[in-house]
């Protein structure tokens, strides 16, 4: 009996660790200039965070969101920082770029420590989020219960 359920724990251990090596040695996440993102301003998360589907199977992005200029165009070079504390304070959990449509994204495992600080930035200017962040979509409140991420 014992060695049944030790083997199961292993089996179990093997491949929750197989499909983090997978996740790590098959990174996705946003760059500068790329054009493979879409449907900027929707929440992505309401695809590529569903199991069993052709968007999860894609990208099952842990942070994901859109920076737009103050016009509505595609903010293409900003960047997005995750701070443990507000104001830039602690560590910095992840820093990402945005796209030619203005998409950050990534499928990388991440540490939010039971909640992070957003800050967005360019060359003309910085925005902080003064709430904690828990990962996921921004785009499931910026542009539905609070305004587009937006900076020139
Ligand atoms: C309506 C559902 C839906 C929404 C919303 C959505 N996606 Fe997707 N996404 C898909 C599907 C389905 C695919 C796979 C087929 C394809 O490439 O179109 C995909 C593919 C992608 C890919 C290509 C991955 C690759 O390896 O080629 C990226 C990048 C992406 N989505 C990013 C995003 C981002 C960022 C958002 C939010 C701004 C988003 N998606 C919103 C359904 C969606
Ligand atoms: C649960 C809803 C929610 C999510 C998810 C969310 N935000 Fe926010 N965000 C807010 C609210 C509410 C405010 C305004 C109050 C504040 O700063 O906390 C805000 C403010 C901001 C601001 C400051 C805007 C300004 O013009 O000063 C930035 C920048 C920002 N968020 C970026 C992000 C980023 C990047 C993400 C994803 C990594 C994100 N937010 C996810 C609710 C959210």
């Amino acid at each position: 009996m014992k060695r049944i359920s030790v083997i199961a724990v292993l089996a179990l251990l093997i491949s929750a660790c197989s499909h983090y090596e997978e996740l790590k040695s098959d990174p996705k996440e946003s760059a500068s200039g790329d054009d493979e993102s879409h449907n900027a301003g929707q929440n992505c998360s309401s695809c590529h965070n569903k199991s069993g589907t052709e968007a999860a199977a894609e990208g099952w992005w842990t942070v994901a969101g859109t920076v737009f200029k103050s016009d509505g165009r595609a903010q293409g070079s900003a960047t997005i920082e995750l701070w443990e504390k507000p104001g830039k304070q602690g560590k910095l959990i992840k820093r990402l770029v945005t796209d030619d449509l203005g998409n950050f994204y990534t499928n990388q495992v991440l540490n939010f420590n039971g909640g992070c600080y957003p800050v967005v930035y360019t060359s003309s200017g910085e925005i902080q989020m003064t709430s904690a962040f828990n990962g996921g979509s921004c785009n499931s409140c910026h542009g539905v219960t609070e305004s587009r991420i937006q900076i020139n």
